[in-house]
Formats: structure tokens, sequence, C-alpha cells
């Protein structure tokens, strides 16, 4: 994430993929959305030329954590940051942030990039990043309110 861990790259003809172990939360986003490539079952995980570039790309571009990224190659744009920044909480998980984003720990560091998971649960011994705690801290977001009863009035609202 911050550019102190080495970075693993894999190369393909199209298009060249890093990924940062140190930064994968463990989504499998990719491994869903790309399986001819990511795939943990082989030796290397990552083979970028088994999907085309675009596809490889689009998949690099939704790890929530930063931790795959791709090279530009010829014809190949740098990845920009979603024009629009969002925040969003996974369900008793870390918060996925995207954008242009300048990230500061406790300790002053200043990480900047395009995506970033943010630990919720205070577990992590890689604040401000998530490392995954949180699923041996059994971190668990309340229940969701249900919604009001058709018909409820504020009055029928349970008060205290
Ligand atoms: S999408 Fe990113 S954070 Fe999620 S499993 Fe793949 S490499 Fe790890
Ligand atoms: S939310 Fe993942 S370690 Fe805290």
């Amino acid at each position: 994430v911050d550019g102190a861990r080495p970075l693993k790259t894999y190369r393909g003809e199209a298009v060249d993929v890093t990924f940062d172990p140190g930064a994968c939360v463990h989504c499998g986003f990719c491994t869903k959305a790309l399986p001819s490539v990511f795939d943990l079952k082989r030796r290397p995980w990552i083979l970028p030329d088994g999907a085309d570039a675009q596809s490889v790309i689009d998949a690099v571009k939704a790890c929530p954590s930063g931790a795959l990224r791709y090279v530009p190659k010829q014809g190949q744009a740098a990845e920009a940051p979603d024009a629009r920044p969002s925040a969003v909480a996974a369900r008793h998980g870390p918060l996925h942030v995207r954008g242009d984003l300048r990230v500061v720990g406790a300790d002053g560091t200043e990480h900047r990039g395009t995506r970033f998971t943010l630990c919720r649960c205070g577990q992590s011994k890689r604040m401000p990043f998530c490392d995954v705690s949180h699923r041996e801290a059994r971190f668990r977001d309340p229940a969701p309110v249900p919604p009001p009863a058709p018909g409820a009035s504020p009055s029928d609202a349970p008060t205290g």
C-alpha cells in the first residue's frame, strides 16, 4: 500500500499486475470476478493473460484494498481515481474507501492511493488499514433496524 513493502509482479503479454500481499484483505472479489486470471489454487496464482487486458484492468480496479494494481503498457491509461470519492462499510468488516486519497496514520505516516480498506473493528495490527483481524475478533455490526410496521405512527415508536 505505502510502497515500503516489496510488490510481486505478474507479467503478461498485454498487461502486468502487481500484488501487495500485506494489503490483501481476502475479500475474494478478484477470484470471483475473473477465476481464469486469479486462482489461489494455482501457481502463479495470477495469470494476466488469462483474460483480455480490459477485463483484467477492471478486476484490478475493483480490488478494494489496492493490493492489486496494474502497470500500464502501450496504449493503456494509468489508473485514474474514482471521480466521486466514496466510503462504504463492508458488513462485519472494513471500510472501503475510493478516490484520490491521502490517508494519514496516527503515527503521521502518509499513504496516497486510489483504493484502501480501513479498519473498523479496532483490532488491526496494520492501522489504519484492515489486516483481516476482524474475523478472529468476530467483529459484528449491529443487526439492521427493521422498517416500521405498515400503519405504524410515530407514537408507536419505542421510547428510551
Ligand atoms: S480483490 Fe484485492 S483484497 Fe480482495 S482478495 Fe483480491 S487481491 Fe485481496
Ligand atoms: S476491520 Fe479488518 S482488521 Fe479491523
